[in-house]
């Protein structure tokens, strides 16, 4: 799996900027979830290029700390590329299922869309569990439905209706595997954590066209990419036609470019006292 990320850490981090506005709100968010403040030490799984870790930074200040830590290597070299201003950032490679540090060592623990990909939900949340100091917060973001996020939902349509399956397979881990609050909760509470609560938050995503918007999904999907980059180019070319056609009709005109609807989950809990 990680070499996989690895092969699109380039995509990720030449687009971590447009990732991080149009999560901006949203991470705010999650920041606020897990009870950051100034002093805090912070711990950022499946981190990719950083953005919400970095983010976690300005709020914990000089006095405090943030490690930023993803199983791809070449997603933690960006992050810690993007983090060179920032003194109270480090970085670290391992797997959110098996964190390389001692209990307890944190006060919070964020994860952006990096949950849904554990092979067990709950032992990875018990993990975090397992690092966070008493009454440390767990905070993950994950998307919503599919259906309340056209922009990724009909390129994985059109994949799918290419080949005649679903993409991706029900047995693999993809974006929305969590996107369920109801699952979210189950998860966490058997991860360990009290007082777990959910929160949807609405991220549209504007483009400057249907065209500039398909230019970068690709880029960023992981599994996708990787699918896309082993085709034909005929055979891409008419994905491309069939998500570009349904991007047209999903997004709406927005001053000078498009909109489509957005939608994240924003799952928290304390480790227990
Ligand atoms: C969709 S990207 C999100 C990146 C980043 N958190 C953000 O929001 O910009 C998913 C990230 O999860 C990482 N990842 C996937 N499985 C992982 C695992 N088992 N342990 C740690 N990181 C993992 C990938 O390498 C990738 O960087």
């Amino acid at each position: 799996m990680s070499d996989m990320w690895n092969s699109v850490a380039p995509g990720w981090e030449a687009n971590a900027e447009f990732v991080d506005g149009h999560l901006a709100a949203a991470t705010d968010v999650l920041l606020d979830a897990a009870g950051i403040t100034e002093g805090d030490a912070v711990l950022e799984l499946a981190a990719g290029p950083g953005g919400a870790g970095l983010r976690a930074a300005r709020r914990v200040g000089p006095k405090g700390s943030v490690v930023l830590s993803d199983d791809a290597p070449e997603m933690v070299a960006a992050a810690a590329r993007r983090a060179s201003g920032y003194p109270q950032v480090s970085t670290a490679v391992f797997d959110q299922s098996a964190i390389l540090t001692e209990d307890g060592r944190f006060d919070a623990v964020i994860s952006r869309h990096g949950l849904m990909f554990a092979e067990h939900t709950a032992a990875a949340v018990r993990e975090a569990t397992r690092v966070l100091r008493p009454g440390g917060r767990f905070a993950a973001m994950t998307w919503g439905p599919r259906s309340t996020n056209p922009w990724l939902g009909l390129v994985l349509d059109a994949v799918g209706e290419q080949f005649g399956v679903p993409f991706p397979p029900p047995n693999i881990r993809g974006p929305f595997s969590l996107d369920d609050a109801a699952l979210l909760t189950s998860e966490l509470e058997a991860g360990g954590l009290d007082g777990v609560r959910i929160q949807a938050v609405e991220t549209p995503m504007h483009a400057d066209s249907v065209e500039a918007w398909w230019e970068r999904v690709p880029q960023l999907a992981g599994p996708l990419a990787s699918a896309l980059a082993a085709m034909e180019p005929d055979v891409r070319e008419q994905i491309a036609q069939r998500a570009i056609d349904s991007a047209t009709d999903v997004s709406r005109r927005d001053g000078d470019g498009i909109v489509f609807d957005g939608s994240v989950l924003i799952a928290s809990g304390q480790a227990p006292h």
